[in-house]
């Protein structure tokens, strides 16, 4: 299959648009930007379509499909009844990096839900994205548009990467905003909780709808607690290399990645090493990547997932990273970074 590029790196083409909008209708595949990752777009009221996008990923069919909608009033077709929080939380945080999990309506098929009673729903905030839902029919079902188990795309080229001659058309929006995939919560049960923490934070959510939950599985090391997303238990981000985490104060953080770099160099091997602007020139013996800064913590989030995916074409031996407990998005960058590391952290 040949991928059609359409390029909307200056704003919205309403010719392009109309294209894509046309290929979802029929049933195919489109990559877009979103403000948190890239998706890989289909219909999401036809099982045909959704079932595409687990074959193009090689996602495991048990895990299910975030709808992405463009306007509230579209959420009535493919819910249930609504609690009133799903009303508060859309007005504070919609459009925008937050996806709910509610009950479904008999329209979304199980192929979109991966068998589940429940459906995940997002109003993403890019213009793009959200004239492309409405061109689309209004429900897109869209996972982040990478291969599983590699780091979501954050520019078009990582979906190039991914996805070139597997789907009908990507869309170059640019870089994303955010560079982490949104914020999971789920409204089945009377308290909230958060299934996959991201840019909308614990506080964020509790200011608008009181108490709120962080999934047992998701603070658990134990990995015999499940986490309730079924996305969440796979091994995901996983770089090439073997990743560790160092922890602790920050010059012997310093003190220690240079002596793990100097010996894996002295072998004839190369480490990576991933750093904040404000210690990142104090490495030597690696090939030293700057994130971001620990004052502007969303540039930290941003850059992550390239990072992963530049090492990998890199073929460093071993990556380290410093440990970035940002106080938004701290939750959400670490939980990836761990992800990424099957949770090997080295305490100094
Ligand atoms: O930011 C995002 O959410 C991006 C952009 C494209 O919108 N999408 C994204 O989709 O990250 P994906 O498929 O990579 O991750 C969806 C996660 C998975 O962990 C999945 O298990 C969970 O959402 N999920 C989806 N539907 C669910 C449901 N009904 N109940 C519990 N978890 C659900
Ligand atoms: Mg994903």
């Amino acid at each position: 299959m040949k991928t059609a590029v359409e390029n909307m790196r200056e704003g919205v083409r309403e010719e392009g648009i109309r294209r894509a909008g046309e290929i979802l209708r029929q049933g195919g595949l489109v990559a877009f930007p979103t403000e948190t990752v890239y998706g890989l777009g289909a219909n999401a009221l036809d099982p045909e379509a959704s079932a595409k996008i687990y074959r193009a990923k090689g996602r495991p069919s048990d895990n299910p499909l975030i709808v992405h909608i463009a306007r509230w009033e579209a959420i009535g077709r493919i819910t249930g009844e609504l609690p009133a929080q799903a009303k508060l939380l859309s007005d504070a945080f919609w459009p925008g990096p937050l996806t709910m999990v509610l009950k479904k309506s008999p329209e979304v098929p199980y192929a979109t839900t991966g068998g589940l009673d429940t459906v995940a729903v997002r109003m993403p905030d890019n213009e793009i994205a959200r004239a492309l839902i409405l061109a689309g029919g209004g429900y897109v079902a869209a996972p982040s548009a990478n291969t599983s188990g590699r780091p979501s795309p954050t520019t078009a080229q990582h979906v190039a990467e991914d996805m070139d001659g597997v789907i009908d058309m990507i869309i170059d929006g640019g870089p994303v905003s955010i560079g982490l995939e949104s914020t999971i919560v789920d409204l089945t049960e009377d308290i909230p909780v958060i299934l996959r923490p991201g840019f909308i934070s614990q506080e964020m959510l509790s200011s608008v709808v009181g108490e709120v939950r962080m999934d047992r599985g998701l603070l658990a090391d134990d990995p015999s607690i499940r986490p309730k997303a079924p996305g969440m238990k796979y091994r995901h981000y996983a770089p090439k290399a073997p990743l560790f985490i160092v922890e602790g104060e920050r010059e012997r953080v310093q003190e220690k990645i240079n002596e793990l770099s100097a010996s894996e160099s002295a072998a004839g091997r190369k480490a990576g090493v991933i750093a904040a602007e404000e210690t990142s020139d104090g490495y030597s013996h690696a090939i030293v990547r700057t994130i971001g800064s620990r004052k502007q913590e969303i540039t930290i989030a941003q850059h992550l997932y390239a990072i992963l995916r530049e090492f990998d074409l890199l073929e460093v031996s071993v990556i380290y990273s410093e440990s970035f407990e940002t106080p938004q998005m701290g939750a959400a960058i670490m939980n990836r970074l761990m992800k990424a590391a099957g949770h090997q952290v080295i305490e100094v």
